[in-house]
């Protein structure tokens, strides 16, 4: 069996890689990653038990045709990431992450690999206060362009499940929490962790602080992506997979639990103006995973791994 994962050294990936050997140690994993945000460190101490080969590599110059047969599972997390900033780099953004994925989505096809796609919650920007995958489209209303390619993307893969036999999973992943070596800020939790830990003031959305919106803990994204592979659960449909819903002021109320002396700056967004809702994930349940994230573990985890004052 093998396992390519594009976006490897993400924040995301530099997590799931090392624990995928434990997972699977009979696997051949392929990491595939073009640096763009050179997070090197994401190589460093791999698991020593288990071999890895790494290409430096865009996902849309790769030649899949070498490495992929019906006994492979790509895990694609190969994008532009930051939802905030891609209000000035749409363009980008949709070309990068959309054509990574349709050049997958072209090469699982062909080959009879298996994808699993991650998307983002961030697709719902919903008046109802609890989402589910069912959701009419009104209900689908993405505040950015990072969101909205991300919905395309979706569609992309439905189309290609019925015109070219894809099989995939997608996931709409909650705001990740939680500390990896390829960490990245750009996202609430952990940005609001960086400020504290250097003694700036936390940036709230002036909208947000009571709002409701979804995480998801990275152990229990892992989880959720060996779990897919460990139940063969390429349904060609889409789960929502979060650990809990939570208000910033949760959030920031735990890192003062750490850091006593932390303040808040109400700031505006362009990403500002929804109503609280939560994201159901009871389908995903319903398939017989079990949620073990933490909130504060992972804070006081990632705390822990930055520079701050006593
Ligand atoms: N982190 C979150 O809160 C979150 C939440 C929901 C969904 N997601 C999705 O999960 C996936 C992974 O997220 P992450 O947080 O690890 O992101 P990240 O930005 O930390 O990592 C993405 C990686 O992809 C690589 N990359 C980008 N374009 C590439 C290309 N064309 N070819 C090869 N590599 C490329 C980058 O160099 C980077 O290492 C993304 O699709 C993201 O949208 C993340």
């Amino acid at each position: 069996m093998k396992i390519i994962v594009t976006g490897a050294l993400g924040h995301i990936g530099s997590h799931l890689i090392r624990r995928l050997p434990e997972a699977f140690p009979k696997s051949e994993i392929i990491l595939i990653d073009n640096l763009l945000t050179q997070r090197f460190a994401s190589l460093f101490k791999l698991p020593s038990n288990h071999s890895y080969k790494f290409f430096s590599a865009d996902v849309r110059e790769f030649d899949f045709n070498k490495i992929l047969d019906n006994d492979t599972f790509i895990i694609n997390l190969a994008a532009i990431t930051d939802a905030a900033g891609s209000f000035e780099n749409s363009e980008e953004v949709e070309k990068n992450n959309f054509d990574c994925t349709q050049v997958l989505a072209e090469a699982a096809s062909r080959s009879g690999a298996k994808l699993i796609h991650i998307s983002s919650t961030s697709v719902y920007g919903t008046q109802s206060n609890l989402v589910d995958e069912t959701c009419p489209d009104e209900e689908l209303n993405p505040q950015s362009p990072y969101a909205e390619s991300k919905l395309r993307e979706e569609s992309l893969l439905k189309k290609y499940s019925k015109s070219k036999n894809l099989q995939f999973l997608c996931f709409r992943f909650g705001t990740i929490y939680g500390f990896s070596i390829g960490m990245r800020f750009h996202t609430a939790v952990n940005k609001f962790c960086w400020q504290a830990c250097l003694g700036d003031e936390l940036t709230v959305w002036e909208t947000a602080y009571h709002q409701k919106r979804p995480y998801l803990d990275l152990n229990d994204a892992a989880r959720a992506i060996i779990f897919a592979i460990e139940k063969n659960l390429f349904k060609n449909t889409t789960y929502n997979a979060l650990t809990n819903n939570l208000t910033v002021k949760e959030v920031s109320d735990t890192i003062k639990k750490y850091i006593p002396d932390m303040k808040i700056k109400f700031v505006k967004n362009k990403i500002m103006n929804q109503l609280s809702y939560e994201v159901s994930t009871k389908k995903f349940l319903d398939e017989g995973f079990s949620y073990q994230g933490n909130l504060e573990k992972a804070i006081k985890e990632t705390i822990y791994n930055l520079p701050h004052k006593p």
